[in-house]
């Protein structure tokens, strides 16, 4: 179970001079219990981090992940696979607890393949898929508790959820980036608080990548799960492609394809 791992050490090292290397000691599991479940450190590359960003450990990840559930608490693609109709009779405390464990457990797998940043106090919180990596592993499923799914999800959940918008949102990208998948940032969830709304903090979040993609010369992919948010996502120098659709729901459920192509940076 995730929550029992409390000692973890990740070394993130800089693929090139231009990344900054970012030693992060983590609290608590027994180093042969990480060796047998195959727990090693993970190297991501950490853009330099800009005043008020800094990286979500392990021992963070539920406060990061509560931000995330504030943030995606009516979003209908976040709850797609929880707001079943074969889950029509469970309180809405049921559905919402639901709901923040799968945030966790995705959190948790970003923590640890990937790149989770928040500034303040978790007042928001981006999960980054980081250019040549992907949390599809199975051990991966495994240590972030993500296999859990298997029992906590209703059999429709399971359906929408496994069959189609894990292939979907897969797909997709592949199909969008081509040859450039594997050579490119993914934000996979951008996610303010309610208190943290309108104060530049989802702004500072995605700069700290932009910037960095910027200087490496390569795209960033989203999927955008709310009518409101293309226009933002603009405002950063994403375009949207395509339009996917979800098609279990009583109404289909939309997704705006994004991509921001890099913007050249002048060599001083
Ligand atoms: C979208 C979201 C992440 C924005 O977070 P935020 O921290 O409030 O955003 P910022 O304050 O950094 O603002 C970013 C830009 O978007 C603009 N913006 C923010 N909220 C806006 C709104 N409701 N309407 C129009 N523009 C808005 C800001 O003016 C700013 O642009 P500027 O720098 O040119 O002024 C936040 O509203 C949220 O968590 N929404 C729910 C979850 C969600 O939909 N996430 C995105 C998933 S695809």
């Amino acid at each position: 179970m995730a929550t029992t791992v409390s000692s973890l050490r990740v070394d993130f090292e800089p693929k090139d001079s231009s990344l900054k290397s970012a030693n992060i000691n983590l609290t608590g599991a027994p180093l042969n219990l990480l060796k047998l479940f195959g727990l090693r450190p993970t190297s991501v590359p950490v853009p330099p981090l800009p005043e008020g960003v800094r990286v979500v450990t392990i021992a963070e990840y539920k406060q990061a992940a509560a931000c995330l559930a504030e943030a995606f608490a009516e979003d209908e693609v976040v709850r797609y696979p929880v707001d079943t109709p074969d889950r029509a009779h469970w309180t809405e405390q049921e559905k919402w607890d639901l709901h923040v464990e799968i945030l966790e457990y995705v959190t948790y797998a970003h923590i640890l393949k990937g790149l989770v940043t928040t500034v303040g106090d978790f007042e928001a919180v981006a999960l980054w898929m980081p250019p040549g990596t992907n949390m599809d592993d199975y051990l991966t499923m495994f240590k972030s508790g993500m296999w859990r799914l298997n029992y906590r999800l209703s059999a429709e959940g399971k359906r929408r959820f496994y069959n189609e918008f894990l292939p979907l949102l897969h797909d997709t990208k592949h199909g969008t980036l081509g040859a450039r998948d594997a050579d490119s940032w993914y934000l996979v969830y951008i996610g303010t608080s309610l208190r943290g709304r309108g104060k530049g903090n989802a702004s500072k979040l995605i700069r700290h990548v932009t910037s960095q993609a910027d200087k490496d010369g390569v795209p960033v992919y989203l999927e955008s799960s709310n009518e409101k948010n293309p226009p933002i996502y603009r405002r950063f120098g994403f375009e949207t492609v395509r339009t996917v659709y979800l098609h279990r729901a009583e109404k289909n459920v939309e997704l705006d394809i994004m991509v921001r192509e890099p913007v050249r940076v002048e060599k001083k």
